[in-house]
C-alpha cells in the first residue's frame, strides 16, 4: 500500500473537523421528539437556541436566585430525583416554611398545558415568577429586585444580551430563559414506547405487557392518562376530583405504616405524626375557577418516569406506586363530586401487580443524561457584594 503523504492526510483531517456541525449559539434549535411523544410545543416568539438553553440551566441551578442565596429552582426539581424531591411529601421553601403542594416534576413540562396541579398559570414563561416571588418559597421581595441582581452578578455579565439579541435580563428574558431550559426536559423512548410504538417485542416483559393492558382497559386508567394511536402523555390536560384533596381538607383519618423495629409494624393514624402546623387549606381547580364543581379537581398528571417522581398526588399523601394501584382499585376516596370514571376496580394481587410493572416501564432513555446536563452547569455561588437595591439608580 502506498504511503498517503503526510500533509495531505493533514489536510483530510482538518477537512473532517470542519464538517462537524458546529452549531452557533444563537441558531435556532428545532427539538426532535422521541419516540412517543408528539412535536415539543414550543412558544412562538421565543425561539429555542443553544444560548437560551444554558442561561436557563444555569439559573435553574443557582441558589442566588432566592432572596437569602440558598434556594435553587433544583433544590425542589431535583434533577437526581426525577427533577422532583422524593424525600418530601409537600415542598419546603425557604428557611423550612411549609408549602401545601408536592413539587411537580419538570420532566415533559413543555407538553403541560395549564401549569400547576390546579392549571393557574399558562406560559413557563410567567410561571418562572410564581416561586422567585412567592414569599415561602424563594421570597424575593420584588421582580425588579430579581433583575438588579442578576445585573450585579459578574457570572452573568453580557450572557443575557448574548442570548437575547442584546436584551439585558427584564421580566421575559428571565422567564424566556428558563422557559427554554425546562422544554428541552423532554424524555421519552422508554421501554414501553419501544414494545408499544416501535413494535420491539422482547422491550416488556409478559407481565408489564398485562399491566398495560388492565391499564387502557379494566382498570380504565387511559381514560384520563391518555394513551394515543401515534403517541401517549398519559394526561387528558384536564382537572378530576379524585378525592384525595376532599379527604386532605376535610380531615379524614388516614393511617401510615410505620416500621418501629425489623418485620415489627404498626398502623398510626397520620394525625399521630403532624407537627403543631395545620394542614394549609386547598380547594383545587375550584380556586381558579370559582366553579364549585371545580372543589378538589387537580390536573391529571402525565405519568411518563414516574417510577423516578415519588411521592405522588398533589399532596404527596402516596408513597409508592403499589399503593396508588391499592388507591384507585377500592375506587378513590368518595365524595360528593367524585369523578364517575373513579370506581372500585375489583382487581386481583396479579392484576394489580401487573399494573405497577406497566408503570415502572414508563421510565425514559435519557433520564441520566438530563440530570448530569443539569449538574455541569454549576453556577458561581458568591452573593453581591451589595444588597442590590442599594445599587440601583434610574438611569432615564
Ligand atoms: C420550595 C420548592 C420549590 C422551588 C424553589 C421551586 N419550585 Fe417549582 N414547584 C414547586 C411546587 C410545590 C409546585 C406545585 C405548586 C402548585 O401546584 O401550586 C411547583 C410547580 C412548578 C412548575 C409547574 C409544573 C407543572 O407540571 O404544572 C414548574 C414549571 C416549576 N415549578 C418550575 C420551577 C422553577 C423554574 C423554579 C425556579 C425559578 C421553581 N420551580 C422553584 C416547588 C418549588
Ligand atoms: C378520572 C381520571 C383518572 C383516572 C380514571 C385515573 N387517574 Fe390517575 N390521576 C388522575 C388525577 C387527576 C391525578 C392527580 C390527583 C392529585 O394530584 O391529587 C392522578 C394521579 C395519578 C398518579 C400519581 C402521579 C404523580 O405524579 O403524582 C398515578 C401514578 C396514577 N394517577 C395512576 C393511575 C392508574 C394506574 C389509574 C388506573 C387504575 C389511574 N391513574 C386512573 C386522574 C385519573
Amino acid at each position: 500500500m502506498k504511503a498517503v503523504p503526510g500533509v495531505l492526510l493533514l489536510w483530510v483531517l482538518a477537512l473532517s473537523a470542519c464538517e462537524r456541525p458546529v452549531v452557533p449559539v444563537n441558531a435556532q434549535i428545532n427539538l426532535a421528539p422521541p419516540l412517543g411523544l408528539p412535536a415539543v410545543p414550543l412558544p412562538p416568539d421565543s425561539p429555542l437556541t443553544q444560548a437560551r438553553i444554558e442561561l436557563g440551566r444555569t439559573l435553574f441551578m443557582d441558589r442566588r436566585l432566592s432572596h437569602n442565596n440558598t434556594l435553587s429552582c433544583a433544590m425542589c426539581h431535583v434533577p437526581e430525583q426525577g427533577f422532583t424531591s422524593n424525600e418530601l411529601g409537600t415542598a419546603i421553601g425557604l428557611e423550612g416554611q411549609s408549602i401545601r403542594r408536592n413539587s411537580p416534576t419538570v420532566y415533559n413540562v413543555a407538553y403541560v398545558e395549564q401549569l400547576f396541579h390546579d392549571g393557574r398559570e399558562f406560559s413557563l414563561e410567567n410561571q418562572a415568577w410564581g416561586p422567585l416571588l412567592a414569599g415561602n418559597e424563594m421570597a424575593n421581595p420584588s421582580i425588579g429586585y430579581v433583575i438588579e441582581k442578576i445585573k450585579v452578578l459578574p457570572d452573568y455579565a453580557g450572557r443575557f444580551e448574548k442570548a437575547f439579541d442584546g436584551r439585558g435580563p427584564d421580566v421575559l428574558t428571565v422567564g424566556q430563559a428558563l422557559a427554554a431550559y425546562q422544554c428541552t426536559l423532554v424524555s421519552a423512548n422508554s421501554r414501553f414506547d419501544r414494545w408499544h410504538y416501535g413494535k420491539e417485542q422482547g422491550a416488556l416483559t409478559t407481565d408489564e405487557q398485562a399491566g398495560f393492558r388492565l391499564f387502557s382497559g379494566k382498570a380504565g386508567c387511559g381514560a384520563c392518562h391518555v394513551v394515543g394511536e401515534k403517541h401517549a402523555l398519559l394526561t387528558d390536560n384536564r382537572f378530576h376530583n379524585t378525592g384525595i384533596g376532599y379527604a386532605h381538607s376535610m380531615g379524614l383519618p388516614k393511617t401510615h405504616r410505620v416500621q418501629l423495629a425489623p418485620g415489627k409494624f404498626v398502623d398510626v393514624e397520620d394525625r399521630a405524626l403532624d407537627s403543631f402546623e395545620r394542614p394549609l387549606a386547598d380547594v383545587g381547580r375550584y380556586e381558579v375557577t370559582l366553579d364549585p364543581a371545580d372543589s378538589w379537581a387537580y390536573r391529571t398528571p402525565g405519568l411518563r418516569n414516574v417510577a423516578l417522581t415519588g411521592p405522588y398526588m398533589h399532596d404527596g399523601s402516596i408513597a409508592t406506586l403499589e399503593e396508588v394501584v391499592e388507591f384507585y382499585d377500592r375506587g378513590g376516596i368518595d365524595n360528593p363530586q367524585k369523578d364517575p370514571l373513579v370506581k372500585p376496580l375489583g382487581l386481583s394481587s396479579t392484576e394489580k401487580q401487573s399494573l405497577a410493572a406497566f408503570l415502572r416501564s414508563l421510565t425514559g432513555d435519557n433520564v441520566q443524561k438530563l440530570a448530569a446536563e443539569a449538574r455541569a452547569a454549576q453556577p458561581a455561588d458568591t452573593p453581591p457584594e451589595k444588597d442590590p437595591a442599594s445599587t440601583y439608580r434610574r438611569s432615564y
